[in-house]
């Protein structure tokens, strides 16, 4: 792929059936689970964008033997106990890889070592280092930045507020008490993604989920997973740019078969209710614990701005950039707030989005917390080129913007759409044919 890309009006609506990349979430899960079981695992729908193939690596690295039997399934066998890694386990551009593994290594019996990319490698990883070491974990690191050289040992159980709804704090909480003696309980004060606790019980853990007085809670005790196929279905945060262009590009009409409607995932859908988005979903299914289904969305002539704040905000903190593409066409202002931990993803997507989109022509006011979008229904001004900060999603919401600009938009770097989406271009093709 060349290092950009020129995005442009489509000549005619995009129409068809697309199937795209299955969960990035519930991938890295599956194979971090799977290898804690034991046992021999079949994972159907795997996804191979880098992130989830940075984690395939580091779980090969640490004694799972891992084989394909097509492009998408594989079967995972995995060691009674892991064996010490010979190298440092990298996770590339992935946050998940680093934060949830940092849990699983802390208390095995051996020293390994995680390293990113050069994003990666900014990110704050206080956020899972403060409760590891509470738990008695022995992690060294670059001023609570990536590398950690985590020393294994023996944990101990805790009972921990998380001071922000991040389920990637969350589960590295569960990954380190799933392997602790006693009962270890991790609160919220709202649900981020329940991706963990679900193939928890689907594998058999210990585990109990629910609300009290301090939050929503999730107690783990130590247990041996049991080893059971996972299927995986599409990821809504992949589908979310497909959902988008066919809302704003006149005469769109597009189903995207065989998503994953997890409610803490589907926050999106919510935005769509409120702005008046032409959406259907059509033949739900649940799988491997999970709720799926087909969304179908059309072009929707009448979109209007909307608040998006509070509770909602973890239910689709990924789909902020490409729903700021949406609030850029709809009538009046969108009004993003309390979504700070914006900042602290693969950019800083409020500051990153609010440069590249005044570029594109975009009315943006950029928010401590958020942002405000004051639509323009007459198209976008485009003519301009555009940075991706090495952000996948930044990446693909600058090319849904410039399928909507009266010129066209240059994505510099668009390569970093292969790290959750290498099938993007094909895909629209499919589309757009
Ligand atoms: C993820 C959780 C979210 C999300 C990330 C994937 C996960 O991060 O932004 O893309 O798989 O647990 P936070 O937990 O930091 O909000």
């Amino acid at each position: 792929m060349s290092n950009y890309c020129i995005s442009q009006k489509p000549n005619k609506g995009l129409r068809g059936a697309i199937t795209i990349p299955s969960d990035k979430s519930i991938s890295h899960r599956s194979l971090i689970f799977a290898a804690q079981t034991g046992g021999r695992v079949k994972i159907s729908n795997f996804s191979f964008g880098a992130d989830c193939r940075a984690t395939l690596e580091i779980i090969k690295n640490l004694g799972c033997e891992v084989n394909f039997i097509d492009e998408r399934t594989l079967i995972l066998n995995a060691p009674k106990n892991f064996s010490a890694p010979k190298n440092t386990l990298d996770c590339g551009n992935s946050g998940t890889s680093m934060r949830l593994l940092s849990g699983m290594l802390s208390s095995q019996d051996f020293t390994s070592t995680l390293v990113g990319d050069a994003s990666l490698s900014k990110r704050p990883m206080k956020r899972v280092i403060e409760p590891l070491s509470l738990m008695g974990a022995k992690i060294k690191s670059d001023n609570f930045r990536a590398p950690l050289e985590i020393e294994g040992t023996k944990l101990k159980p805790i009972q921990y507020k998380s001071p922000i709804a991040s389920a990637q704090v969350k589960s590295c909480i569960l990954l380190a008490g799933v392997n602790t003696q006693g009962k270890t309980t991790v609160w919220e004060d709202t649900l981020s993604r329940d991706h963990s606790e679900r193939m928890f019980k689907y594998l058999e853990a210990q585990i109990q989920t629910g609300k009290d007085e301090n939050g929503f809670f999730t107690t783990i005790e130590k247990s041996q997973l049991v080893p059971k196929n996972i299927e995986i279905a599409g990821d809504i945060s992949s589908a979310a740019f497909f959902m988008v262009m066919a809302a704003i590009v006149p005469d769109s009409e597009i189903i995207i078969k065989n998503v994953g409607l997890n409610p803490t995932r589907t926050g999106i859908l919510d935005v769509f209710d409120k702005m008046g988005v032409n959406y259907e979903i059509l033949d739900k299914k649940t799988i491997s614990n999970e709720k799926t289904g087909d969304i179908k969305v059309s072009y929707s002539p009448d979109i209007k701005g909307c608040e998006i704040s509070g509770d909602i905000i973890p239910r689709l903190i990924d789909e902020l950039p490409i729903i700021a593409i949406l609030a850029s066409c709809a009538s009046g202002e969108t009004i993003v707030k309390d979504a700070a931990d914006l900042r602290n993803k693969e950019s800083d997507r409020i500051s990153a989005l609010s440069q590249g989109l005044i570029k594109i022509g975009v009315q943006i006011d950029e928010k401590p917390d958020g942002f405000i979008i004051y639509g323009n229904k007459k198209g976008l001004k485009g003519n301009c080129e555009v940075e991706t900060h090495l952000d996948h999603r930044l990446a693909m919401s600058y090319f849904v913007a410039g399928l909507v600009c009266n010129n066209p938009v240059k994505v510099n770097d668009f390569v970093w759409i292969n790290t959750s989406f290498p099938e993007f271009l094909p895909l629209f093709e499919e589309i757009s044919r």
